[in-house]
């Protein structure tokens, strides 16, 4: 089989392919992308020299090159976007263009090409915010209701897929995960940038009051749910997934501190982002029910990332200064 993976040199693109390579040792994989700041080629350096992996260095915009790429592609799983909500507050421009200019283009491609599955990769906070200490979750029914430009753009993102399937039949899924962690994840995300400024001695900054809450799940069980989605999901269909970690961010940080020996004198409470969302929470009984659960406590997989990034400063040392 061809699969091809759009942004797979960022952080749950990268996760992807090595777990598919792991997984499926003999299928093709090109991974195309535009290495923006949040990609990074050595990512896959385990793979340099591995005949069945293509790295194509081009926009998902590039419409002309898309077509070419996806002639013979039997499964596309597409990552590529603009990803962080503080950098869509400042400018906004950069996530239309990536996030619906970027996956019309494929759509197309993928019409053209008669490609097999689609795979659209999205996000929970297309549903927007949920209050806080309430027992509601979002599942494949909430209504959009996106609130920041980033989950805007996700959103029209997932509308286009969605219209593709109805208006022209073409095979897709989409799925809407809660916030990952874990290796080769971008410095400027939540966890990755407390465990690093504790690594450098320096304060994590802790939004508002920090009670804003994030349903975390590891970047390998998420990786796992799409390959299951791709196996056993039904065409046209939504699948939401989360692994039942709902952790309000001060608690993150406190657990972070404790991982790495420091107490809460690290901590600095800074400004609120404008509009952030109080609540993300994720039903996830309708993947379940095609046999996928998460396989990491949260607590382990924390520890396992922070470890990560110990043992990986040159990595993200590049990235942060
Ligand atoms: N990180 C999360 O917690 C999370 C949660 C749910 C869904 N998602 C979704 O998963 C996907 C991947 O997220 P991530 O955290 O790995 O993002 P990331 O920012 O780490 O990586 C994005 C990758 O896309 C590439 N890219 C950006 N614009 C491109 C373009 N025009 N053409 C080709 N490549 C381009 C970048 O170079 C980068 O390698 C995104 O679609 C995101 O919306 C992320």
């Amino acid at each position: 089989m061809k699969i091809l993976v759009t942004g797979g040199c960022g952080f749950i693109g990268a996760n992807f392919i090595l777990y598919w390579h792991r997984m499926y040792h003999d299928d093709i994989i090109i991974n195309v992308d535009l290495l923006t700041y949040a990609g990074n080629s050595e990512n896959l350096s385990e793979l340099n020299g591995v005949k069945n992996y293509e790295f194509v260095h081009a926009d998902i915009c590039d419409k002309q090159k898309m077509l070419n790429i996806t002639n013979d592609v039997d499964v596309i799983v597409h990552f590529a976007a603009e990803s962080h909500v503080d950098r869509s507050i400042h400018d906004p421009e950069p996530f239309i263009k990536a996030n619906v200019i970027g996956t019309l283009s494929l759509l197309e491609a993928a019409r053209k090409n008669k490609v097999k599955r689609f795979h659209h990769v999205s996000t929970d906070e297309v549903y927007g915010a949920l209050p806080l200490n309430s027992p509601e979750k979002f599942t494949e029914k909430t209504a959009y209701a996106p609130r920041s430009p980033y989950a805007a753009s996700k959103a029209a993102s997932d509308h286009l897929v969605s219209a593709y399937f109805h208006t022209f039949k073409l095979p897709v899924t989409i799925s809407n995960s809660s916030n990952n962690f874990g290796s080769f994840q971008f410095p400027e995300k939540i966890i990755p940038l407390f465990i690093t400024n504790l690594l450098e001695e320096k304060k994590i900054p802790v939004y508002g009051d920090g009670l804003y809450v994030r349903d975390w799940i590891y970047v390998e069980d998420h990786c796992r749910a799409i390959d299951v989605v791709l196996q056993k999901g039904i065409i046209g269909e939504t699948y939401l997934i989360g692994a039942n970690n709902e952790v309000p961010n001060i608690v993150l940080a406190k657990k972070i501190l404790s991982i790495l020996g420091k107490d809460v004198s690290f901590i600095q409470y800074v400004q609120d982002r404008p509009g952030h969302d109080r609540r993300y929470a994720i039903d996830s009984r309708k993947i379940k029910k095609l046999g996928w659960k998460p396989c990491f406590s949260f607590d382990e997989a924390l520890k396992l990332t922070t470890r990560w990034y110990s043992e990986n400063p040159l990595w993200w040392k590049r990235l942060k200064h």
